[in-house]
């Protein structure tokens, strides 16, 4: 029965990753045609080095740099914005052609990548909330929480503080949200982009605590055996030496810029080759296999309580739309058109970040667990459809039924209870399922606070070995088998519930 269900679903899946691999193909020949004018991804959400201006114009000392360069190199540039997580991948697959995004030339990056030579010194710092007292230096972040930016140099760095808990948040911004609403103790991240965001006003509840945790240079990173690298480490010597380097410096932070290394301590590598890609794909998805089905733990977790959660409080609200006289009815009606009418990406924004920033402008410290704000978010959301749901099943059950059970000396609840409900569960059953698969997919959702769900197990996997294709389709087939394996499970219930199979059972 297993086999047989498993081969009725092997041409959905095999035209499923089939569209993937076509699509990915697509990308990556796409971008090789770029010319003269080079396709270059920055994060502008990471100033003084790249952020946008009010008029939505890119502005920062790495774009200064970067057009300078490439003016001086004679070529142009096409800014694509996109997460920093998502650079070295768009690398490797040559979807851009080199990036400016503050980023740390590594011994881990140079692996798959080629940075151009370094054109920033700079480092990783501790910031804390201004009035915290404990934490002084490294060693104190000793089983705090951490806040970094996902894919960092800074979230490597956290990973060697004993008994930590580490968040991680898709841009700095995000980080320092949740250090100023105390959702974490600690942000590690660059010195410069701390110092700046503390200058400029927008961060005045924060300090930078101690000196450096670590030493990296800036580079423009290439695809490896780019052909542009040359042209970009040419733009670089020329500003350097002709001063412009110097003024843009200058522009930025005010003083003259230190000297910078020719070389980077760390050196480029060349392609590795020999080991077949197949075996190399596999090896990567069956060490991650733990990781990740881990994470579906989560996912399902986060899913039945939402689930639940939801089905009690859209049990309600159905009901109460249904009741005859205002005001009830309205107060439920604009519940629902305002959980569905808003996306549940802005929901999760609203609750997790913007509800303890909010407390805190009315004088009072509150902090959200993440599992209580993805929670709180999902089951809301989903509360607003099952409602819809419990109220169209209901309504579908002809009022003579009503009428018949009323006149039988049934009381409005016993006909709700007895006679209209159990009818109606049967025809929410279908929907009802759909919504619990729409959930459990919606939950990757919640991974931009942090949440360690299955999406965002595979995103730090892929922050880390930089392979994304195979990471994400392992991910999606997990899902996939969730959601199958729900389906199943659901109809089987369904069946269940069919008055005509109890007979036979009987
Ligand atoms: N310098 C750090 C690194 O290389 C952080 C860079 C983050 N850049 C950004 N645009 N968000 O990992």
């Amino acid at each position: 029965m297993a086999r047989l269900s498993i081969i009725r679903w092997l041409p959905q899946l095999v035209l499923g990753l089939s569209c993937l691999l076509l699509l990915s193909i697509w990308i990556a020949t796409d971008s090789i045609a770029a010319g003269k004018t080079l396709t270059v991804a920055t994060e502008p959400t990471f100033p003084p080095f790249e952020f946008q201006s009010v008029t939505g114009e890119l502005q920062g000392f790495d774009i200064d740099l970067m057009n300078a360069i490439a003016s001086s190199s004679g070529f142009r540039v096409k800014y694509q914005n996109m997460p920093f997580a998502g650079m070295i991948p768009a690398l490797q697959t040559q979807t851009v052609d080199a990036a400016v995004a503050a980023m740390a030339i590594t011994a881990e990056r140079v692996k798959t990548i080629s940075f151009s030579r370094p054109y920033f010194k700079s480092g990783v710092a501790i910031a804390t909330r201004a009035d915290n007292q404990n934490i002084i230096n490294f060693d104190s972040l000793k089983n705090k929480t951490i806040g970094v930016q996902i894919g960092t140099t800074g979230a490597q760095k956290a990973k060697s503080i004993p008994g930590s808990e580490i968040r991680t948040f898709d841009d700095s911004p995000l980080t320092l949200q949740a250090l100023i609403n105390g959702n974490v103790d600690a942000v590690l991240n660059d010195q410069v982009v701390l110092l700046y965001g503390i200058k400029t006003g927008n961060l005045e509840k924060l300090k930078v605590v101690s000196s450096l945790l670590t030493e990296e240079f800036y580079g423009i990173p290439t695809p490896k055996g780019s052909p542009n690298l040359q042209a970009i480490n040419q733009g670089i010597e020329t500003v350097l030496k002709n001063g412009t380097y110097a003024k843009i410096y200058e522009k930025w932070f005010g003083i003259q810029p230190p000297q910078l290394p020719e070389k980077s301590p760390i050196e480029n590598q060349a392609p590795k080759k020999g080991v077949s890609q197949l075996f190399t794909s596999l090896s990567i998805i069956f060490k991650s296999l733990p990781t990740l089905l881990n994470g579906a733990l989560v996912t399902l977790e986060l899913t039945a309580i939402s689930v639940l959660l939801g089905m009690i409080g859209g049990t309600l609200i159905g009901i109460v739309r249904l009741f005859p006289t205002p005001p009830l009815p309205w107060i439920a009606r604009a519940y629902v058109d305002f959980f569905r009418g808003t996306p549940l990406l802005v929901q999760i924004f609203m609750i997790y970040f913007g509800l303890p920033a909010l407390a805190q402008n009315f004088g009072f410290t509150f902090t959200l667990n993440r599992l209580v704000a993805a929670v709180i978010a999902l089951s809301l959301n989903c509360a607003a459809y099952i409602a819809e749901i419990v109220r169209a099943g209901i309504q579908s059950i002809e009022p003579g039924q009503t009428e018949a059970s009323q006149s039988l000396g049934l009381s409005s609840v016993q006909t709700m209870r007895y006679v209209i409900f159990p009818q109606a569960l049967r025809r929410m059953l279908p929907p009802l399922g759909n919504q619990f698969i729409s959930l459990l997919k919606d939950t990757s959702l919640v991974a931009i606070i942090g949440f360690e769900e299955l999406f965002r197990k595979g995103q730090l996997i892929v922050a880390e070995n930089y392979r994304s294709f195979e990471i994400y389709a392992t991910v999606a087939l997990v899902y996939l088998f969730l959601t199958l394996l729900s389906s199943q499970a659901l109809s089987r219930f369904e069946r269940s519930l069919n008055p005509i199979n109890k007979k036979k059972a009987n």
